[in-house]
């Protein structure tokens, strides 16, 4: 008993400082603080001050949020900009069409004037960030509502705002940290006038796509390549033909030397969304509930798509990006269920938590505050998960059958009729017309019937029917539970699917059809659906949640009193951070044994001849076949891909890996299979980011697209060659 009781004690121990490691997503401000000794153990040769300084250029000012959901990193003195294959997608394929298709063939500008400019796309630099935990506080009480507390806040801050010190052209935001323990202001210059200027074709920047999606070993060149452009005075500015390359305060030096095991990494970037201070209580039902409903919707989902793509290529076209939309969180949350049972992590957390409440209680003062919040938490857990349930429900169905899309399109046409009248309608109606237009493209009545027939089947016979719309209950019934069925006659009574009907309708009589959609059998289903939700579920959910809100702010303020020793980072909220870690493989299960680097061979043992996913172009396999390599290659071997300890998540895509002495080394673009759960625990054993090697990403441009003219702009350097 004594002894289990020491391993229990030692377990603890373990798993707060041990694990921790290469755990964190911290604040490039707090470095100094609270990472560079670490840092600097595991080899890393600047300084936090050259990572982050306000005063003088540091690496900060050469990373740049992409178009607010990835990251990009400034590479020359002129403003090019390296990111993600699959975050500038949207604007190649923007600038496609059959007779220039830059998805299939890539795409290089040869110079200046034949970068494209791309409408809405934007970068965003971070000039500086500042803790105003004080003034956004200021007034708040512990006996507030969350919703007065929010009134507070939003006052606060945008008092705050008003007073910051900044230049015209340049904007701030507030957001909170620590569950909105601590609040963080951050300076920003945004630029406009962002021009895409290269492209791999897809068969190299998506080589693999979905079925090698978060895998390790991987062999993609997933980037990008753009520049961004500014007003003469090299201020943010519109787009202008006038306009000219941006010359940065920072641009990164490339190194052609690569890393090998044990080398020290850092990522950094805009990671999107982590839940690392969960109770158990919320960690063990996104493993047993949450997670797997959802993949089991998206299994039916897929299926449907898939079984369509393969037998039709137009279709094959159309719903390619939807499918790996959908295949993208269905495969991340399978790799994390996975991940977390593994790890024993809901084990850990409680273990955790029994270390919490034997410090709590040992303490009269944290008694009081602390004593009861992890029973009320798991009470608060339980309560929530059937209406956390109906609410995965209707995410994963209602928004994937594209019929009551379009019925709540023209919905919308008549809510503006009803809210501002004929003046409303007529600002609306160019709006509708867009979406309708580009879901149409997209769009394929004999797919959406189907998905209607699967996902509706599941909706009704995976969920209890209390949560259900009594319409579709008795509908369900009165088709004997043949779902088929209930499709045919809903997508028979109705010209919604039809999109030149549809089309033409909004084009010469937009208010018939408002009323023609009304009428249809599946515009009362839809809102039936969505008024039972309303009804049923959304009012208990909010309000459950708004107490888990107020418990976990309080848990995690409680948390960072409790564990002095712990150094905390805050969860990912969209905001620059900084992790790191060392590079090097890992054993994903018995007998698996996972090399950090891949190469060139890799990718001619992919090869499948004409596959839609792992054919190679031919250029690339002559390159490969003559080993021409240049510069780029080594020891006549062309790296493709690594992975390291780095602690990434979704918006760090495109994120620049940068070496000891802040170089940069690869791009980050995806997590290995197994350590998806890092999200929610993190866990050195298996917890891998994986990044294309900036030489192959070199190689590409100069080799394979002849595009070395822009090489030439960027700086090279040989780190371990001096
Ligand atoms: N898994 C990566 C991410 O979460 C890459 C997604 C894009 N690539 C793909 N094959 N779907 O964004
Ligand atoms: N592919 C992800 C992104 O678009 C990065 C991978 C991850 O989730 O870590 O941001």
């Amino acid at each position: 008993m004594k002894y289990l009781k020491q391993l229990f004690v030692a377990f603890c121990l373990l798993i707060i400082s041990v694990a921790r490691a290469d755990e964190g997503m911290w604040l490039p401000l707090l470095l100094e603080k609270l990472n560079e000794q670490h840092m600097k153990s595991l080899g890393m040769k600047i300084s936090a001050k050259d990572i982050y300084n306000i005063n003088s250029g540091s690496l900060k000012d050469a990373i740049v949020s992409f178009g607010g959901f990835c990251t990009g990193e400034v590479i020359s003195s002129k403003g090019l900009v390296l990111t993600n294959h699959h975050c500038g997608f949207d604007a190649v394929q923007n600038h496609s069409t059959l007779e220039h298709n830059y998805i299939k063939d890539g795409f290089w500008a040869k110079n200046y004037s034949e970068e494209i400019p791309n409408q809405g796309l934007f970068v965003t630099f971070i000039v500086r960030i500042e803790d105003v935990s004080k003034q956004a506080l200021q007034g708040v009480t512990a006996a507030m509502s969350e919703t007065e507390r929010q009134s507070t806040i939003d006052k606060n801050i945008a008092e705050l705002r008003k007073n910051v010190k900044k230049e015209s052209y340049q904007d701030s935001f507030v957001r909170g940290f620590f569950e909105g323990n601590q609040y963080y202001l951050f300076v920003t210059e945004t630029y406009r006038d962002v021009r895409l200027v290269g492209a791999p074709p897809s068969a190299i920047g998506n080589f693999g796509k979905d079925t090698d999606n978060w895998i390790w070993p991987r062999h993609t060149g997933d980037f990008s390549m753009f520049r961004i452009y500014a007003g003469k005075d090299n201020k943010p500015a519109a787009y202008s033909a006038d306009n000219v390359p941006y010359v940065p305060k920072k641009s990164l030096s490339i190194s052609l030397d690569g890393v090998t095991e044990g080398d020290f990494t850092m990522v950094f970037g805009f990671p999107g969304r982590t839940m690392e201070y969960l109770h158990s209580a919320a960690v063990d039902q996104t493993v047993r509930v949450s997670d797997p409903t959802k993949i089991a919707i998206r299994d039916k989902a897929l299926a449907v798509i898939d079984g369509f793509m393969r037998k039709d290529e137009q279709i094959k076209i159309q719903y390619a990006s939807k499918y790996a939309g959908i295949s993208n969180s269905w495969k991340k949350w399978q790799g994390e269920v996975l991940g977390l049972t593994k790890t024993n992590a809901v084990a850990k957390k409680q273990a955790y938590e029994a270390e919490f409440q034997k410090r709590v209680n040992a303490n009269p003062q944290w008694k009081t505050k602390y004593g009861s919040l992890l029973s009320d938490l798991a009470a608060a857990y339980k309560e929530l998960e059937p209406y956390s349930l109906a609410r995965d429900y209707i995410n994963e169905v209602v928004s994937r059958i594209e019929l009551f899309t379009i019925i709540a399109q023209i919905n919308s046409l008549n809510n503006a009729m009803e809210k501002n009248g004929e003046k409303g309608f007529n600002e609306s109606l160019p709006r509708v017309k867009e979406r309708l237009e580009d879901l149409y493209k997209e769009y394929n009545p004999e797919v959406d019937k189907k998905l209607f027939a699967a996902l509706i089947e599941i909706f009704v016979t995976g969920q209890n029917n209390y949560f259900i719309s009594a319409e579709l209950v008795k509908a369900a019934k009165d088709h004997n539970m043949d779902f088929g069925k209930l499709a045919d006659e809903i997508y028979n009574s109705t010209d919604l699917d039809d999109a030149t009907k549809t089309m033409e309708m909004l084009d010469q009589n937009p208010k018939q059809l408002v009323e023609t959609a009304k009428q249809s059998k599946a515009s009362s289903l839809y809102a039936d659906i969505i008024n039972a939700y309303v009804d049923k579920v959304q009012g208990e959910y909010t309000d459950v949640q708004n107490r888990i809100n107020q418990l976990q702010r309080t848990y995690m303020q409680a948390q960072m009193d409790v564990f002095k020793e712990k150094k905390f980072y805050p969860d990912a909220n969209s905001t620059m951070r900084v992790t790191y870690g060392k590079v090097k493989g890992y054993e994903p299960r018995d007998a698996v044994k996972y090399e950090y680097y891949t190469y060139l061979d890799g990718v001619m043992e992919k090869y499948v001849p004409g596959d839609y996913e792992f054919d190679v172009p031919e250029k690339l396999r002559e390159l490969y076949k003559s080993k021409d390599y240049g510069q780029y290659g080594n020891n006549g071997k062309m790296p493709v891909c690594f992975i390291a300890m780095n602690h990434t998540t979704g918006g760090n895509s495109g994120s620049p890996a940068l070496d000891a002495y802040g170089n940069l080394v690869g791009l980050n673009f995806d997590r290995a299979w197994e350590g998806t759960m890092s999200d929610i625990n993190y866990d050195p054993s298996i917890c891998r980011n994986i990044m294309v090697d900036v030489r192959y990403v070199l190689f590409i441009i100069d080799k394979y697209a002849g595009a070395g003219h822009l090489v030439q702009e960027m700086k090279l350097v040989h780190p371990k060659k001096k």
